[in-house]
């Protein structure tokens, strides 16, 4: 099933998610295949459960875009336990559509997370995936890329929003 696309503004994606307590069950793999079907279709590298309006602590990420299922990653508990170096690159996100930003970045980075049988491992990501790992785990912990820009392009953004949402043109 493909879940749409939440979008900023709802608050949802700026509140803690909740640590998932239970793995393995029908509902579970059902909701990461989910994702990863709702990530497809949006085109994205990365999804967090509160994008599609589940404030769990799940993330996929498949900076292959479909193309290698080795790529493929599920990440729940997710904890950055290292980053290092840096790389400034555009990011985006699924959630703000229509909007690319500059955002510095670390360039290698480990993650440790849990599958979606419970079982605790660690990944370790250059560049593309290096941001997706750390902009994934922040969505779950209710943060967004945007509050890596300037106050001042923050702004303009929100501005920009709010002109769309009384357009009806962000739903
Ligand atoms: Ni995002």
């Amino acid at each position: 099933m493909i879940y749409p696309i939440v979008k900023y503004g709802d608050p949802v994606l700026e509140h803690e998610a909740e640590t998932v307590t239970e793995f393995d069950t029908p509902e579970l793999h059902k909701l990461v295949e989910d994702m990863f079907e709702s990530m497809y279709a949006a085109k994205g590298v990365g999804l967090a459960a509160p994008q599609i309006g589940i404030g769990k602590k799940i993330a996929v990420i498949d900076v292959s875009n479909g193309e290698n299922a080795a790529d493929k990653l599920v990440l729940i508990n997710p904890n950055i336990l290292h980053a290092e170096g840096k790389q400034v690159g555009e990011e985006g996100c699924l959630s703000i559509p229509g909007f690319r930003e500059q955002v510095r970045r670390g360039r290698l980075v480990t993650a440790r997370a849990q599958n979606a049988k419970g079982e605790a491992f660690e990944v370790t990501g250059e560049d593309l995936l290096a941001r997706a790992l750390l902009h994934e785990t922040e969505h779950l912990h209710g943060r967004l890329y945007i509050t890596h820009i300037s106050a001042l392009k923050r702004d303009l953004i929100k501005r920009k929003i709010k002109k769309k949402q009384r357009a009806g043109e962000w739903e």
